[in-house]
């Protein structure tokens, strides 16, 4: 049980509206993601790809520039949905975009249509990690 567990199915709608708006015309592998913010506040994203496919953006890369433009800067917990026949956890660039406004304990959710399936910390999806404090 985790203290932000009450706001899951808010965090689903949020990631599931996210998702389906996905541009993804070359993978065609859509993911939403939705962040709880330090005030309570949901913000999601989802994935942008690029024909230039290196420019492609995550969901969570998305999410997170559109929590910076409401003004929040820290995370409480992290929902990332995708429909996929293992559950799909950030990739490692996004584990560390979320580590910039997370910590250790922040709560990881990794959901498919059916639900959350997964809960993870930051902390244990990314380690000994390099973080905003190491360059005070
Ligand atoms: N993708 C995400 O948006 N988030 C993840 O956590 C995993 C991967 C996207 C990137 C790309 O648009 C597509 O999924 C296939 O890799």
């Amino acid at each position: 049980m985790a203290t932000t567990d009450h706001r899951i199915d808010e965090l689903l709608a949020a990631a599931t509206a996210a998702r389906a708006q996905a541009y993804v015309p070359y993978s065609h592998f859509a993911v939403g993601a939705a962040l709880l913010d330090d005030a309570g506040r949901i913000h999601a994203g989802c994935n942008v790809e690029n024909a230039a496919y290196p420019q492609s953006q995550c969901a969570e890369a998305t999410a997170v520039g559109v929590m910076a433009v409401a003004g929040a800067r820290r995370l409480q917990a992290v929902l990332v949905l995708a429909d996929a026949p293992h559950p799909v956890t950030p990739c490692g660039g996004c584990r560390q975009r979320l580590r910039e406004f997370g910590g250790a304990d922040t709560v990881v959710y990794i959901a498919n249509p059916q639900g959350v399936q997964q809960r993870y910390t930051l902390g244990e999806l990314l380690p000994a990690s390099f973080g905003p404090e190491h360059l005070r």
